[in-house]
């Protein structure tokens, strides 16, 4: 299978989960510094503080990238290196990394791929209310413009968010990501702050007009119901809305989705509104939409998630990966084609897709089959949207190294290269050198 001309091959990062340097030149504390120095916050007892030490190691991270022959690399900036408290002076020094990076990418033909926010919100913002006080959408105004201007000439594309779905929910209502809160109608005001900083990023990027495109990136994942019944159609259709619909539809369409209007208002939750003019600012047009796909979601009607009122589902036939997610690579197409018929965006880029499964090392190779199977079902699989017209211009792999996967610390390892967390040596596993082949030849076999 031959992916077409031009055609991203990437792998991809985040600040927190791969820098460590947590307080060098004068970095202020994020809310994942703040989340994950608290006890009990990360399962295996772990914190960012050095993680893959990126910060020092950068060079040879690119050069790793070069070898790989990848022509694209997604990273995250960190926000509290830029502006430690979140927002006032500048931090050169902690800008001046990323301008280093970005020369080194561009010096080995890399195209950049910037994430604006993947999650390190500076906790001095966390302090005054975080995502559910519009002075952070203000701040990160502020943020995101230094950044168009001073970093605008390089980066091929820029993503005003990773995954809203996950800082709003995960962070504000599951209470499983920093900052840690358990309350649903804050999460729901927070993924309202959250749209609005995106639609103005994108007003800001167009008034500025740095080279390069935006948009932003979405986990989405198809929800199938366990049977046909009624009932789990119903549970199957609020969960979509849940996930994949609250965030898309204003997105594309200026509205949250009425059904989930209703079902939160019916639950006695306090739903944002959006005036004509938010609505407006959250649908501008954008480039290009981002998707991280995982996994599929089986859902029935049920209280497991009380607010949903369903029960997840796990097929006991299918093969599952250390995250305990489904391996599903058919999702691939299904959502891809979802999207574009509901939606239609004009681009889009698979900005996350991988797996974390049990490595084996032998010598000075490390052995990972699963992983190669899992990449090369899912890059099949997508081939066919893309043979059948969808407008896919991109793929990242996740990840490029083993990191700090959240709440998880380092218990899972979902990097093409191996990162020994004592020595921090790194060493390219079996799947490198078959992705290699990929990005080299744009072929998949
Ligand atoms: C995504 C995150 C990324 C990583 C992968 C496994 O939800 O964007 O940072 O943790 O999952």
């Amino acid at each position: 299978m031959q992916f077409p001309q031009g055609f991203l091959f990437g792998t991809a990062t985040s600040s927190y989960q791969i820098e460590g340097g947590w307080k060098e030149d004068g970095k202020g504390e994020s809310i994942w510094d703040h989340f994950s120095h608290i006890s009990g916050n990360i399962q295996d007892g772990s914190v960012g503080d050095v993680a893959c030490d990126h910060y020092h190691r950068m060079k040879e991270d690119v050069a790793l990238i070069k070898e790989l022959g990848t022509n694209a690399y997604r990273f995250s900036i960190s926000w509290p290196r830029i502006f430690p408290q979140g927002e006032g002076q500048v931090n050169q020094k902690g800008l001046d990394f990323y301008q280093y990076l970005l020369d080194e990418l561009v010096k080995n033909d890399i195209q950049p791929v910037v994430t604006l926010y993947h999650w390190d919100l500076p906790q001095a913002l966390e302090s005054k209310g975080g995502w559910a006080n519009q002075e952070t959408v203000a701040a990160y105004l502020k943020y995101v413009k230094i950044l168009f201007q001073t970093l605008g000439d390089r980066v091929a594309l820029w993503i005003t968010h990773n995954e809203p779905w996950v800082i709003a929910f995960m962070g504000h209502y599951l209470g499983e990501h920093a900052p840690g809160k358990k309350d649903f109608n804050l999460a729901l005001r927070v993924s309202k702050n959250l749209l609005l900083s995106h639609g103005l990023a994108v007003q800001s990027f167009r008034e500025v007009g740095p080279v390069g495109d935006i948009g932003i990136s979405l986990n989405l994942s198809p929800v199938h119901p366990v049977s046909e019944s009624e009932e789990d159609i119903k549970a199957k259709k609020r969960y979509d809305g849940f996930l994949n619909r609250w965030f898309l539809n204003p997105l594309f369409a200026e509205e949250f989705p009425s059904d989930m209007v209703e079902w939160y208002q019916k639950k006695g939750l306090q739903v944002p509104s959006l005036s004509k003019e938010e609505a407006r600012i959250i649908s501008l047009p954008f480039d290009f939409l981002g998707i991280n796909y995982y996994t599929r979601t089986v859902v029935e009607a049920g209280e497991d998630e009380p607010v949903l009122e369903v029960n997840f589902f796990q097929p006991q036939k299918a093969e599952y990966t250390d995250m305990g997610w489904e391996i599903y690579p058919q999702g691939m197409t299904e959502i891809v084609k979802w999207v574009e018929e509901e939606y239609r965006p004009e681009k889009i880029y698979i900005t996350e897709n991988g797996v974390a499964l049990p490595d084996v090392r032998e010598g000075n190779s490390i052995l990972d089959p699963g992983r190669i199977s899992f990449i090369r079902s899912h890059l099949l699989d997508l081939s066919q949207a893309i043979d059948t017209g969808s407008p896919v211009s991109g793929y990242f792999l996740w990840s490029l190294l083993d990191n700090f996967e959240w709440t998880l610390g380092f218990s899972k390892r979902f990097g093409i290269i191996w990162v020994d967390f004592s020595t921090l040596e790194r060493i390219p596993k079996e799947s490198y050198f078959w992705y290699q082949k990929v990005a080299k030849t744009g072929k998949v076999e």
